[in-house]
């Protein structure tokens, strides 16, 4: 299955989920976000790949107007539920995809996409699209679970989190996202790393897999490396996804 068919599948069908998942609702990231963007509240924002939302309701409050873009449109309709439950009025959604943003060059001061760029078939064009659509001097804030520099650690989680969900494409290294920001034009800086620990059965039941993917998933966890196990603080319940906030400017 082609992996926007696959995105659409499974965060179709566990749309409701996401309204609720902790990881998505808090994190202290979100809180840091205007901050990095240097948001004074006259700003035309853009969040893509917004979910149920969370990230486009928590700039909304330092900015003129937030849109919020996702691929899926039962999610759209958690998202505006959501604003509507906290009357939040200058934000609006609506369907559009990554890579092909469906905005005027020029249109936005700031672009962020949390949690979701490793769902992207070619993330290269996605940055490519953002520097486009963001104004000379606009930012891009990147959010998202990033792997260790170490090709065995890469891949025991890639390797798992594409079990769980098969829409998953890869959590890039630091450097990989450095070098794609640069490469697309923009001066990326790294603004914060970070890592909550998930409980393993909630993050794996949240794309409901079939029960042989699921005793495999923890079959690997189990047997994981004492290497891995420090890496993602695997202990019996839990773990930890490293993450990363990743600033990037467009020259003025
Ligand atoms: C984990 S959720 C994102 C969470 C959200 N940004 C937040 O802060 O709570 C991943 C989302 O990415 C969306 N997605 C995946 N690929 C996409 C694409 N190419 N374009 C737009 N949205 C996409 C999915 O539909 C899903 O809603």
């Amino acid at each position: 299955m082609e992996i926007k068919d696959a995105v659409r599948q499974q965060f179709g069908a566990n749309a409701a989920a996401y309204v609720t998942s902790s990881v998505h609702a808090k994190g202290g990231d979100l809180a840091m976000l205007p901050a990095l963007a240097g948001m004074t509240g006259s700003e035309q924002v853009l969040d893509v790949a917004t979910a149920a939302g969370h990230t486009a309701l928590a700039l909304a409050p330092h900015a003129a107007h937030v849109i919020g873009i996702d691929l899926t449109a039962a999610m759209l309709e958690q998202a505006r539920a959501l604003a509507a439950a906290k009357s939040v009025t200058n934000v609006t959604f609506q369907e559009g995809d990554a890579e092909a943003l469906p905005f005027a060059d020029g249109a936005f001061a700031v672009v962020t996409c949390r949690i979701a760029a490793h769902h992207f078939p070619d993330v290269e064009r996605f940055c490519a699209e953002a520097y486009r659509v963001l104004k000379p001097g606009g930012r891009l804030l990147v959010i998202d679970n990033v792997v260790p520099e170490d090709d065995g650690l890469d891949r025991f989680i890639n390797e798992i989190d594409k079990l769980r969900d098969p829409s998953h494409v890869r959590a890039y290294r630091v450097s990989e996202w450095m070098r794609y920001l640069e490469r697309a034009g923009f001066a990326p800086q790294v603004a914060h790393q970070f890592g909550i620990p998930m409980d393993r059965e909630d993050w794996l039941t949240r794309m409901a897999p079939a029960p042989a993917v699921a005793l495999e998933v923890r079959r690997r966890f189990a047997e994981a490396s004492p290497a891995a196990r420090e890496a993602f603080g695997i202990d019996a319940r839990s773990f930890t996804y490293p993450k990363a906030i990743i600033v990037g400017t467009r020259p003025a």
